[in-house]
C-alpha cells in the first residue's frame, strides 16, 4: 500500500486544479486512493470504494479511512451501473482483467466520470501495453488527455521502449522488514493515463529518459507529439532552442 499510495499521490497531484468533490475507486484494495485523494482535494465529500475481496475491505476499515466511505462489494467483471462521481480511479486493476472486460469497464468508468478518470498500471512492458490501449480507447470516447502525454496523437513508443515513471518513497524499518529489503527507500515503477472532460493545460513536451549532462549544457530526448521522438539541446538555464535538433529514431 505505501508504494501505490505514493504513486497515486504523485499522479493525482497533477489534477489538483480540478473541482473534485466525489471519488469512485474501482478495485479499491484497502482504500489507497481515498487516502491520496483526501490529502489533495480539500472539497472531497463523497467516496465510493468498489472491492470484490472482503479481506481488503476489512483491512481498509481497520486503517480508519479518511472521512465517511461507502464500500461496495461487487465483481467489476460484471460491469455494474456506475454512479456519477467527479473522479474515477482504476489503480492496478484493469491489468488484472481480460482485455474485453477491461474495455467494457473502462467505458462505464468514463461515462460515470464527471471531471476526470485515472488509470494506473505497473511500469512494466505489459503494464505500459495495457495503458497504451486504454489511452487509445479513452481518446476514441472523446476524453481529453491530461497526463502524461503532451499530445493526443498516436503513441510513438514501441517495444522495447515503454513510457513509465518511478516514484521514490521512504521505507520505515517495519516496511523494510515486511519486504525483506535493506534499502531505506524504494522506487515504484508505474505507467498511467489521466483524462478529463474538459481540456487542461498540458506540458508542451515530455523529457524521455534521463538527460545527458555535458559541460555547460544538457541533452534531452523530448517527446512533443508528431510521429517520432525529437532531440533538442537544453543550454544554460535549461532554455530550449526553437526547433528539434535531430531525430533520435
Ligand atoms: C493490485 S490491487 C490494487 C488495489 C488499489 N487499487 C491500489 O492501488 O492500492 C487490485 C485490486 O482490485 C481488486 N479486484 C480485482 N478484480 C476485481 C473485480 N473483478 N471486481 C472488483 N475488484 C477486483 C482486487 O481484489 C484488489 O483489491
Amino acid at each position: 500500500m505505501p508504494a501505490t499510495y505514493a504513486v497515486l499521490h504523485a499522479v493525482l497531484s497533477e489534477l489538483r486544479g480540478l473541482p473534485i468533490r466525489s471519488l469512485l475507486d474501482l478495485g479499491a484494495g484497502p482504500g489507497t486512493a481515498a487516502w491520496a485523494v483526501s490529502s489533495l482535494f480539500a472539497d472531497l465529500e463523497r467516496v465510493t470504494l468498489v472491492e470484490l475481496d472482503s479481506r481488503f475491505t476489512e483491512i481498509g476499515n481497520r486503517l480508519h479511512p479518511p472521512g465517511p466511505v461507502d464500500w461496495r462489494a461487487a465483481d467489476l467483471r460484471v460491469t455494474p451501473r456506475l454512479e456519477p462521481h467527479d473522479l474515477v480511479v482504476c489503480s492496478y486493476l484493469l491489468g488484472e482483467l481480460e482485455d474485453g472486460v477491461a474495455s467494457r469497464l473502462l467505458r462505464a468508468a468514463w461515462e460515470s466520470a464527471g471531471e476526470a478518470l485515472v488509470a494506473i498500471e505497473p511500469g512494466t512492458p505489459r503494464g505500459f501495453a495495457r495503458i497504451r490501449v486504454l489511452r487509445d480507447e479513452l481518446i476514441a470516447l472523446g476524453a481529453h488527455l491530461a497526463e502524461p502525454c503532451p499530445h493526443a496523437a498516436a503513441c510513438p513508443m514501441r517495444e522495447p521502449d515503454g513510457c513509465h515513471f518511478a516514484q521514490r518513497l521512504e521505507r520505515t524499518s517495519l516496511h523494510r522488514r515486511a519486504k525483506s529489503g535493506t534499502l531505506g527507500y524504494e522506487d515504484e515503477s508505474y505507467s498511467y493515463v489521466a483524462v478529463t472532460r474538459r481540456p487542461m493545460d498540458r506540458a508542451l513536451s515530455r523529457i524521455l529518459r534521463h538527460p545527458i549532462q555535458r559541460p555547460g549544457h544538457a541533452v534531452a530526448a523530448l517527446h512533443s507529439g508528431g510521429a517520432g521522438k525529437e532531440g533538442r539541446s537544453a543550454e544554460g538555464e535549461g532554455r530550449l532552442p526553437p526547433g528539434p535538433e535531430g531525430a533520435l529514431g
